[in-house]
């Protein structure tokens, strides 16, 4: 079955990659038969009680992709992202993760298909009643396929490759908004997913460590050769990051398309939004 295509397609950036690129370990696939698979959207509902937040959303990105979603504040980018995840389901319409779609598949066959997608999510959703170490190796131990010792230095690495080498033993609630995040993603990328999805990665970090995250996270994808779904409210550095950039307005997809040319998009509410305009449409 031939992988769902991307809307539109463009050869990836080459990229030279940071300097932290060589603490990442050589690609490697484990999961799909030696190919990583891509994610797509179609057509998806979604509503809570009478307040409908998506309205016929169509989505994809390929393999080795990075997609930037943008949009106002309740738009629904964080309800989308937990329906790609498989975290929630759509009251219409489908997800297709590889050649699996999701709506087919009952809550057990979903479990091994998320956890080939890491998610890192807005509002951090860490363990507050484990250490550090314990968040990040818990996807790892739930996986149960490797002994407690290599679980051990896999999260410790992993801590060490987001900038919090040693706080293993510290608690969510003595580290920083911004260390939180850290943790969340070193959590999510621990089991090198091939799939990686980002809620507001660097909201309410100052600019120069929203750059290290962004730095970090592009060598993380660049290990795992997947598909990388960012969505920030901090639209310049996500456009920086992205290959692709869709805009998700009144519950649906307002624009998508190439990130280097979406300043100049022909919608007036699309360009209003990114270049943050104060006359325009919105
Ligand atoms: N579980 C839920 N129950 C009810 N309403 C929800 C739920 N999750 C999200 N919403 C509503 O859906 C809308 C979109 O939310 P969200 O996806 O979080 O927006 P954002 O684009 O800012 O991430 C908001 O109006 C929010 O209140
Ligand atoms: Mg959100």
């Amino acid at each position: 079955m031939p992988r769902p295509a991307a809307s539109p397609r463009r050869a990836p950036k080459r990229r030279q990659p940071g300097h932290l690129a060589f603490v990442f370990r050589p690609l490697r696939l484990r999961w799909y038969d030696g190919e990583v698979a891509a994610i797509e959207a179609k057509d998806i509902y979604k509503a809570f009680g009478q307040a409908s937040v998506l309205e016929g959303v169509d989505l994809s990105v390929d393999a080795g992709q990075r997609l930037g979603l943008i949009g106002p504040a309740a738009a629904g980018k964080t309800v989308l992202l937990k329906l790609l995840a498989g975290l929630d389901r759509p009251d219409r319409g489908s997800v297709a993760v590889g050649d699996k779609d999701l709506a087919s598949l009952s809550e057990a066959e979903i479990m091994p298909i998320r956890r080939r997608i890491g998610m890192a999510f807005q509002s951090y959703a860490l363990f507050d009643f484990m250490t550090v170490g314990e968040n990040v190796a818990f996807p790892l131990a739930r996986a149960g396929e490797l002994d407690d010792d290599t679980i051990r230095a896999r999260a410790s690495e992993r801590l060490r490759q987001v900038g919090l080498a040693g706080s293993e033993d510290k608690m969510p609630s003595e580290l920083s908004g911004g260390m939180k995040k850290r943790v969340g993603i070193a959590r999510a990328t621990v089991t090198e997913p091939e799939i990686l999805i980002y809620d507001e990665p660097t909201a309410g970090l100052d600019p120069v460590t929203s750059a290290k995250i962004y730095e970090l996270l592009a060598g993380i994808q660049a290990e795992t050769g997947g598909a990388v779904i960012a969505v920030s409210s901090d639209v310049e550095p996500l456009i920086e990051f992205s290959d692709t950039v869709a805009m998700l307005y009144d519950g649906r997809v307002a624009y998508h398309g190439a990130a280097d040319e979406i300043y100049d998009a022909e919608q007036a509410l699309v360009r209003q939004f990114v270049r943050g305009d104060l006359e325009g449409p919105l």
